[in-house]
């Protein structure tokens, strides 16, 4: 068989004529040849042609270095070289030293045959020649596994930048979409700034109380919209309906009242992006206990984030004071301290006094209309919210001195009473400028009220 590679063979031999014997074995063979005259050279030899030379045959007995030892010196330098020890008959023990710790392939004893020895040596060659190609083709599969690998990473990592990046724009996107929903709410404000408060403040406990209900990403988003937009029907409401309570409604216009809710479906549903929360909308006027609108659901059978906002809206009325019904908030301050504690509205101003009959309403006389675990979880952020108020102090800052980082304290309005931003918004240069801008043309007071966290004075 043709060997496939251009073979070299070391042979080592002190005495020169045995090597040149060994040579002429060779001759016309395609093999190069180097020779050694004692396992020093030979070992110097090795080294410098560590990569080419496929075969050794070594004499055992040579001065300095015996043959066995420097097939075992060899073997550490490389491996896999093919090793031939060529002894006497007499040599045993320095066989079986070679095959132990030099791992020869072969042994021959001289005199050889020159026909067999070359048989040998071919076949030697040709099993080495094996152990390259394995060597070649696992070196191609690790070289092609590791550019599959660099290459599934690439697109790997190309994925996920532009995942990244088109998460980065759902987000820029359904943030500006909330900013104009927010916008809207701003407009709502100016027409009837109780009912703007009431939509923000239903929409933040909502999507807080949603959180703790472990809903995440659209679907929150979805409640935190419905909260802004569940009642801008009313807009579309005479104003004497807008500030009745609906136990005192005549039938009809109980039937009217609840037309809001239509409204507010309508003016949802043209805009595709909302689809997902008419169904919160439509549910908000379900009772707990059935005996709501429009399809008398009970319990879990309304949507949790109907439910939600149900509850949440209740509380954030009474605090927003709204509807602005003397008689209705009296009421209901009387059912909640259970005594005539409240006989103005002016009594009403204080926003703890409000948060008070805000939680008692919601605990003492309207538990058949909501969701009691829905009512817990929102006592625990109107607390929070309750604790954080007395926490801090405000103080006057004038427009010239307001800094980037500052919270307003109060919804800031024009002097007609226009809202223009609201409270617990923070100051960004921008904002600031606007303030200036809007000082300069005397359509704001000096003074804005800013919080002062009572912790950091
Ligand atoms: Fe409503």
């Amino acid at each position: 068989m043709k060997p496939s590679y251009q073979h070299q063979i070391l042979i080592v031999d002190d005495e020169a004529n045995i090597a040149n014997a060994l040579k002429r074995v060779f001759r016309n063979k395609g093999y190069q040849i180097h020779t050694a005259l004692n396992g020093a050279d030979g070992l110097v030899c090795l080294e410098s042609n560590k990569e080419s030379i496929s075969l050794i045959i070594s004499d055992q007995r040579m001065p300095g270095m015996s043959g066995s030892e420097f097939l075992e010196q060899a073997k550490r330098i490389r491996p896999e070289i093919i090793r031939i020890l060529l002894t006497g008959y007499s040599d045993v023990s320095a066989i079986v030293d070679a095959v132990n710790k030099g791992e020869i392939h072969r042994y021959f004893t001289k005199p050889w045959n020159d026909e067999q020895l070359l048989v040998q040596v071919e076949q030697a060659l040709e099993q080495y020649e094996l152990v390259l190609e394995n060597r070649r083709l696992n070196a191609l599969v690790q070289n092609q596994n590791k550019q599959l690998y660099e290459l599934g990473m690439k697109q790997k990592s190309i994925i996920e930048a532009k995942t990244l990046e088109l998460e980065k724009k759902n987000k820029a996107l359904n943030k500006s979409f909330i900013s104009t929903i927010n916008l809207l709410i701003t407009f709502v404000d100016a027409i009837n700034p109780s009912l703007g408060s009431y939509a923000k403040q239903t929409a933040s406990l909502a999507k807080r109380v949603a959180k703790d209900y472990n809903v995440q990403d659209e679907a929150l988003e979805h409640i935190e919209i419905a909260g802004l937009l569940h009642d801008i029907g009313l807009l579309g409401l005479p104003a004497e309906l807008m500030i009745k309570d609906e136990s005192e409604m005549t039938q009809g216009e109980a039937k009217f009242f609840r037309e809001h809710v239509t409204i507010s479906l309508f003016l949802i549903q043209n805009v595709e992006k909302l689809k997902p929360v008419t169904e919160i909308v439509l549910h908000h006027h379900e009772h707990f206990d059935g005996s709501g609108t429009p399809n008398s659901l009970k319990a879990e059978a309304i949507p949790l984030g109907s439910r939600i906002i149900a509850a949440a809206g209740e509380y954030a009325k009474i605090v927003n004071l709204w509807p602005e019904d003397k008689n209705k908030m009296i009421k209901k301050a009387k059912i909640a301290f259970g005594s005539e504690i409240i006989k103005n509205l002016e009594d009403l101003t204080s926003a703890a006094m409000l948060h008070e009959i805000g939680e008692r309403s919601l605990m003492l006389g309207e538990n058949n209309k909501y969701d009691p675990e829905v009512i817990m979880k929102l006592i625990k952020y109107t607390g929070e919210d309750r604790r954080q108020r007395e926490n801090r102090s405000t103080q006057q800052v004038r427009v010239r001195y307001l800094e980037g980082g500052m919270k307003l304290a109060k919804d800031l309005r024009t002097m007609d009473g226009k809202l223009l931003l609201s409270k617990d918004i923070v100051l960004d240069t921008y904002l600031i400028g606007t303030i200036r801008r809007l000082f300069r043309a005397e359509l704001i007071e000096e003074n804005l009220e800013i919080v002062v966290s009572k912790s950091k004075e």
